[in-house]
């Protein structure tokens, strides 16, 4: 039987770089409860098989234990939650620009999405966590207590990505080009048969375009409070 659970489960989906992984762990933080990135799993599992020199045209013909095999898993310490592979905490590998265009296509796959199931149940069986994705709130915990949709402009969202990425202002160009990066992105994952990118039926919508860090911080946080006496 699955022990109950301690606090609530909070979901945070949207699109890229509306800044749902930096908001839901310092959300997390806060709270004092677990954060679940779940976009670094399918970033791991992408990760694992390019450095099993595995071809990307056949990942597509791979089976579910096949994935499962590559050895991807989710350690606690403490209150943080660390992606492994094997032995291996995965960290700064899994955000090259090489991962970042592949985890998308991977992430279509649904024997590799049907591996990475359990996993992210697992991390929210005892409640008092943050999970952040696509489909965290409509998939894998449809039965989260709050469920927040981050929304943004794309140029917004682009610029935010960029500024992560390097300090120095982005030109014209530069923002063009990841803008289209990200709408490619963005058509990918909300277009896809399995678990696409959706709101959640009910989820409440919180747009970043023009709220600060600490302000999207603020407004997941005091809902949380609302809902859940934390
Ligand atoms: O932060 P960003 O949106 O760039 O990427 P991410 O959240 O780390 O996710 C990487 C990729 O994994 C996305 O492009 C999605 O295709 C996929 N993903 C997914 O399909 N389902 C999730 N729950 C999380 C990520």
């Amino acid at each position: 039987m699955t022990p109950p659970r301690e606090g609530p489960v909070v979901t945070l989906d949207g699109p890229a770089g509306s800044g749902k992984s930096t908001t839901a762990r310092e959300v997390a933080l806060r709270l004092g409860f677990r954060h679940l990135d779940s976009g670094a799993l399918y970033r791991a599992v992408t990760y694992a098989l390019l450095e099993a020199g595995v071809p990307e045209a056949e990942w597509e013909a791979l089976a579910e234990a096949d994935f499962r095999a590559l050895g991807v898993s989710v350690t606690a310490e403490g209150e943080a939650l660390r992606v492994r592979l094997g032995e291996r905490v995965l960290g700064p590998e899994l955000r090259t620009p090489e991962v970042t265009a592949l985890a998308s296509p991977l992430a279509r796959i649904p024997q590799a999405r049907a591996a990475l199931l359990d996993l992210q149940r697992q991390a929210g069986e005892r409640g008092c966590l943050v999970a952040d994705g696509r489909d965290m709130g409509t998939v894998v915990f449809p039965d989260a207590e709050v469920k927040v949709f981050l929304v943004a402009d794309l140029g917004e969202r682009a610029r935010r990505r960029l500024l992560e990425q390097g300090s120095a202002p982005p030109s014209r160009g530069e923002l063009d080009a990841e803008a289209a990066r990200i709408a490619e992105r963005d058509e990918r994952d909300a277009g896809r048969a399995v678990s696409p990118l959706r709101r959640p039926d009910d989820a409440v919508d919180l747009d970043t375009t023009r709220l600060g860090f600490e302000e999207q911080v603020q407004a997941v946080v005091e809902l949380v409070r609302t809902r859940w006496r934390v």
